[in-house]
Formats: structure tokens, sequence, C-alpha cells
């Protein structure tokens, strides 16, 4: 078993640090947000990831999990230390380096010979060879350097590490490879070498393609509303071709979080700074934001006219599952709608105190039944599960209005029609279409009601 640091303990480095403490190794988790690290040392998990906590406290008293600020308590004694700080979009596109650089160089400081510093971070393609060649210069001898992307997803992202489709290790050296590789020897997965170029670059590969993934299908539900098909049966019968698969062919809002836009605008600015034309990825980010466009088009053109319109919002987090706001559809088209002069009242099962510090406009409630109470159509933006059942009877008794907007096409259309509510999905023939060309209704200011099915 090994000693580790992991520098970075957001998302991915506090399930990294949990996960490998889980595999036997004895880990200190070095973080400088003070917040973030006062709530880790007393043993709160700052953070919504389900089984997080519970992983954090058993190896807190197992004594393989600490945390810490101080770099000088936590490199001498490491044989590795992952990085997994956060490279967020720079103004390019491309993401900005400047926090893992930083704490490259705070780690350098207080390396010992025979430490091998493992990249998680999400960065550009030559990264890693860089930092190697920084280390070179620097006259420092026996550090290396190995590139180890995460493909975790927030929501399920301690299934993902411990039970992984596959480990990355980008690496110069066969012996620094090996070492890695030995880290994760307790897993039961195949180990993928490779150099850390290749590493880097797959990781952008893989996002931008599940990305590419959803934006397609979002792109046949608008051809689906155009021709009366049904983007449900249309996704059941492509996905089932075993050289297609069935994840990620969901049509709705779209894709949003810590990773996609960024790593599909960086992966971008990549091909361009290098004279290449990224036709498809820019193809992919243009149909996303339509989406997100067309949602609160479709909610304006209803309400517009409206004195005192409000919209409830059912889901605030980028998915369930998180707490995680970071470039949530739901922030995007709130803001929309606010900037309209529509009011929005909105519930979340756990992003609420995360929204208030970015959205204080918004009216936060308790349930969905609160959300309800006065609106004149709700938008579902996130799927947590919360909200499959519904009791959409109550619903239609506490709104205004009866439009519903199911961001995320999983409610069941026919019976919120048969109840009386104007259902708005992508592509589904039991509703009208979010992305269909826009009728203007004329709203009606008594009832609320937008009645333009035909
Ligand atoms: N979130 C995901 O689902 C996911 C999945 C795979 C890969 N990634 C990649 O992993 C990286 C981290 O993402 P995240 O979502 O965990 O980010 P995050 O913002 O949640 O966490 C980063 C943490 O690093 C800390 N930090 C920054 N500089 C530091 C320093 N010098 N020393 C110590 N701590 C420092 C920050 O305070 C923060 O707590 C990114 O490159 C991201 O692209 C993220």
């Amino acid at each position: 078993m090994s000693t580790v640091s992991v520098i970075g303990a957001g998302y991915v480095g506090l399930v990294t640090a949990a996960c490998l403490a889980e595999l036997g190794h004895t880990v200190v988790g070095v973080e400088i947000d003070p917040r973030r690290l006062s709530a880790l040392q007393r043993g709160a998990v700052p953070i919504h990831e389900p089984g997080l906590s519970e992983l954090v406290a058993r190896h807190h008293s197992t004594g393989r999990l600490s945390f810490t600020n101080a770099y000088t308590a936590a490199i001498p004694g490491s044989e590795f230390v992952f990085i997994t700080v956060n490279t967020p979009s720079g103004p390019d596109g491309q993401a900005d380096t400047g926090y893992v650089y930083a704490a490259v160089r705070s780690v350098l400081e207080h390396a010992r010979p025979g430490l091998i510093l493992v990249m998680k971070s999400t960065v550009p393609v030559g990264t890693a060879d860089e930092i190697a060649q920084l280390i070179a210069y620097s006259r420092r001898r026996g550090i290396g350097v190995v590139s180890n992307p995460e493909f975790l997803r927030q929501g399920s992202a301690i299934q993902d590490f411990l039970q992984p489709d596959r480990v990355v290790i980008g690496a110069s050296r066969p012996a620094a490879a090996a070492a890695v590789a030995q880290l994760f020897a307790g897993l039961a997965a195949p180990v993928v070498r490779c150099s850390r170029r290749s590493a880097e670059l797959a990781k952008y590969a893989a996002n931008a393609f599940l990305a590419a993934r959803i934006s397609f299908m979002n792109e046949v539900a608008a051809i689906c509303e155009a021709v009366e098909a049904d983007i449900e049966e249309v996704a059941q019968i492509v996905g089932s071709d075993r050289r297609i698969g069935p994840a990620y062919l969901r049509a709705g809002l779209g894709w949003g979080g810590s990773c996609f836009p960024k790593d599909v605008r960086a992966l971008a600015a990549t091909a361009a700074s290098h004279g290449r034309r990224p036709a498809i990825l820019e193809a992919v980010s243009e149909v996303n934001t339509r989406q997100r466009e067309r949602a609160f088009e479709q909610l304006r053109a209803a309400l517009g006219m409206l004195p005192h319109a409000t919209v409830g919002v059912l889901g605030l987090a980028f998915k369930p599952d998180t707490d995680d706001l970071r470039d949530a559809p739901a922030l995007d088209i709130i803001n929309r709608l606010l900037g309209a002069g529509i009011a929005v009242r909105a519930h979340d099962p756990v992003a609420i105190p995360n929204a208030r510090r970015v959205l204080p406009q918004v009216q936060y409630c308790h349930d969905a039944y609160e959300v309800a109470q006065g609106s004149d159509a709700l938008l579902l933006a996130t799927e947590w599960r919360d909200y499959l059942a519904l009791d959409w009877r109550q619903i239609r008794t506490l709104m205004r209005g009866r439009l519903v907007l199911d961001g995320r096409n999983v409610l069941e259309g026919s019976l919120l029609s048969a109840l009386g509510f104007t259902y708005l999905s992508f592509g589904r023939s039991s509703s009208l279409g979010v992305t269909a060309p826009l009728a203007r209704p004329a709203a009606s200011a008594s009832s609320g009601l937008w009645t333009a099915k035909p």
C-alpha cells in the first residue's frame, strides 16, 4: 500500500482521495479553500455526491484519510501526488491551467526524488509533457509525471471510480506507468497504457463524443417534431443497435455541468490552435445552446404578455444526484426568464443553498407542490427522482396556468394532456415540440392558460 497526496478536494479530488483510501492507501487531501478545508477537517463533506460522506467518514476513522492545507506536511511523505485541481475555461476557450501549474509548483517545493506526479485534472494535450520538461529544466531528478485522466460521472462518482470501464495511464517510462497501475491493482478494470498526449486527448474526445450524442439526438428530436415521428421510439431503435448502444441518447434541454461545456470548448480551441476547423464540435455546442433558447422562447411566447407571469422550475443542478450548478441549463433559462421580467419559483432537492448564492432573485420552495402554487407554467429542468411521481391532479389545482415544459422528456405526456395540461417536450409525439417553429399564441391574461394545441 502506498502513501498518496491528492491536491484539490473538489468533486474529483475528494472522490479520488476517499476511493484510494478505500483501496487501502494512506491519503492526505490538500485543499486551499479555507471553508472547504475546515468542513473536511470537521468530518463534513461540503459537496453532494451519493455515498461520499459515508466513505470519507469511514476512512477518517480508519486513519487512512486526512486533510490539510500544508504542502509541507503532506508532500515529503508521499510516493504519489495526484493533481485534481480545477481547469476552468479560459477566455479563448482553452482550459486555464493556472491552478494546475500553481499546484505543481507547490508540490515541487517539497518533493523528494522518487515522487510520481499523477495528472488527473483534465488538461490540454501536452501539459504533462510540459510539466515533465519543466521538472527536467529545474534539474530535479527522479520525479515522474504520469497522465491519469478521470472519467467519473457526478452522481455516480464512487461507483465509477471503483468500477471503471478502464484505467488510463499515459506515461513515458514503463516503470512509472507500472507504479501507478499498482495503485489501482484492487480494481477489476483493464489498464490502458499509452502516451501522455493520447491519455490527455482521450479524455477530451470521450466527453466531446458523449456531448455529441446528446446534441445529435436533440437535432433528431427537432426533425421528429417536423415529420411527426417520436424521439423515444427512434432513440430506442437506434440505441438497441450494438454498434451504438443506448446511453446518452435522451433528447431534452441538453448537457451542462463542469465538464462537457468546457471540454468541448477546449477541444475545439486545441483544434483551432493547430489550424483545424472543429466543425462537428462547433455544431455540438450550437445545438446545445439552441435547446435552452427554444425552451426559454416557448415560455416567453406563452407567458411574456401576462402581468406578473411566474414560471416554476423543478430542478436546478445540471443533473440529478449532484448539487453542482456549473453551466446548468436551469440557471441559463432562469436568467433569461428573469431578464424578460418573468418571476421564477424553484425547487431542487439539494442545490438550493448553492443556487441562493448565484440567483438571489428566485423564490425558493420546499417542494414541487409549493413551486406549482400560483405558477403559470412549470419547467422540469432536472430529472430528479422526486419529480417522476408527482401528483399532477394536485399540481393542477395549485397552478394558475396549465403549461408544463418537460425539459428532460421524462413525464407521462399523455397523462398530463388528459389532465388538461398543455404538455411540451422535445420530439415526443405525445406533446407539442419545444424545438418546433414557434407558434406565438395570444396568451390569456385571465387564466394564464396557453391553449396553443391544435
Ligand atoms: N467534476 C467532474 O465530474 C469531473 C470528471 C472528470 C474530470 N474532471 C476534471 O477534474 C478536475 C477537477 O474538477 P472538479 O470538478 O473536482 O473541480 P472543483 O472545482 O470541484 O475542485 C477543485 C478543487 O481544487 C482546489 N484547489 C485549487 N487550487 C489548489 C491548490 N493549488 N492547492 C490545493 N487545492 C487547490 C479548489 O479549492 C477546489 O476545491 C478538472 O480538471 C475537471 O475538468 C472533473
